[in-house]
Order: structure tokens, then C-alpha cells, then sequence
């Protein structure tokens, strides 16, 4: 069984001091750090591009992986790939040609992944496994953080789960949103073994240590 891995998002980060947040991401034992990449028109808010990212990469020892909520990701794959992200996560729902954008990420020298928004059913991605690293299963509308998890995706993720299983292939199954000590029980339960932490982490009384080995020990 693949261990849980836990994988901050940076959007509750103190963007005045990014660098030694990565490195304190990196001291907590975090598995990846997510960036949260917004364009403000796939989703209502904006946040960094690939300069930021860029900027932070030399001070982390851990992989990034950018989570792509743009309306055209196709024109910026070789940005966050430059800019030193090892996985960038595109939109089902922003790719008209989601089987060649995910093999262009690939062909860049990156692994991929695909994130559904709570709407999109998992079917969606039945024929590009062969083509994606990881599948994104959003537990929130993206666009902000600190939002309520949604029980209702857990279906979903135990499907994706089932089609992960049935093609025999080592794809990641990342969940997305409202992801706490308490919820990533049951959205474990429901089969992901990548779980995103954003206010849950960041929020956690005794620190982000504390908090990466209470999920992890929540997610098993
Ligand atoms: C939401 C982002 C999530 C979010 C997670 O649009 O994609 O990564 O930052 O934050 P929490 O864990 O606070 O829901």
C-alpha cells in the first residue's frame, strides 16, 4: 500500500517572507509543496506565477508541484516547468486537448497531473491514465483556501481509486481542500494517498511538524 504523502499548499503562506517558509515547510517533513496557481478568471483569485516560484525553488529540499487553475495552460507548461516545478497539474475542465497537454508536461521533463473540480465526474479522465502521474480530486470549488470540505466528492475518489487499481498503473490520487486532521480520514478511507493541507496546516495549535505527523498518521 503507497504511503500517504502530505503536501502543503503555499497559499497561506507570509508571501513577505517566502523563502524561509519553504525552508520551515521543508523542516516539517512535508512530502511536496503545492502551488496554487490562480489566474483569476478559471477561478475568482490571483495569485503568483512562475517568477515567485522561481525565486523559492533554491530554498526548498522537496519536490513542487503547481496546481495550474488557469483558463489556458497550454501557453505556460514550460514557465512552471522552468521555473523548477517537478509536477504541474492542469484542469480538466481548462483543456480542450487534455491527452496532448498532459504529454506535452511530460515531454518537458515534468510528471503530470489533472485536477476535477467537485462537478467533474471521474470518468473524465478514463482514457489519459496511461498519460498522467496523478489525478487531483478537488474536495473544494477551487479558488480560495480555508474553505469547507465536501463530503460529497468522497464517491468520486473511491472511483478514481477503482480505475487507478484497474489499470495497473502508479498514478497518484491527490485530494484538495477543507483537508484536515479530521477529514483526511475518510477521504483516506475513500482510497487518495496524496492529500494537500493548506488553513488545516498552517492553522494547527503546536506547529506544522505537529500538523504534517498528525495527518500522516491520520491518513493510515
Ligand atoms: C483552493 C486551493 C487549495 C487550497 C487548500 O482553491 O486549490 O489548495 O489552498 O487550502 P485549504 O486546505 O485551506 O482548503
Amino acid at each position: 500500500v503507497r504511503q500517504p504523502l502530505v503536501v502543503p499548499s503555499v497559499l497561506p503562506a507570509d508571501f513577505a517572507e517566502l523563502g524561509n517558509q519553504v525552508r520551515e515547510l521543508c523542516a516539517a517533513g512535508v512530502d511536496r509543496i503545492q502551488w496554487d496557481v490562480m489566474d483569476g478568471v478559471f477561478v475568482p483569485n490571483l495569485t503568483f506565477g512562475p517568477d515567485v516560484i522561481a525565486a523559492a525553488r533554491p530554498h526548498s529540499a522537496v519536490d513542487f508541484e503547481a496546481h495550474l487553475m488557469v483558463v489556458n495552460p497550454d501557453e505556460l507548461l514550460w514557465r512552471y516547468v522552468d521555473a523548477g516545478c517537478e509536477l504541474v497539474i492542469v484542469h480538466a475542465e481548462a483543456c480542450t486537448h487534455l491527452h496532448r497537454t498532459l504529454a506535452r508536461i511530460r515531454d518537458l521533463g515534468a510528471r503530470s497531473g489533472v485536477a476535477l473540480n467537485p462537478h467533474t465526474p471521474a470518468n473524465v479522465v478514463e482514457h489519459v491514465l496511461a498519460e498522467t502521474d496523478l489525478v487531483l480530486a478537488m474536495t473544494v470549488n477551487p479558488g480560495f483556501g480555508g474553505q469547507a470540505y465536501i463530503p460529497a466528492v468522497e464517491p468520486k475518489v473511491a472511483q478514481l481509486r477503482r480505475m487507478i487499481d484497474a489499470s495497473g498503473l502508479p498514478v497518484e490520487l491527490e485530494v484538495d481542500g477543507g483537508i484536515n486532521a479530521k477529514t483526511i480520514r475518510t477521504a483516506s478511507a475513500a482510497g487518495a494517498d496524496v492529500f494537500i493541507s493548506g488553513s488545516g496546516l498552517y492553522a494547527h495549535p503546536d506547529g506544522k511538524a505537529a500538523a504534517v505527523r498528525e495527518l500522516r498518521a491520520a491518513a493510515i
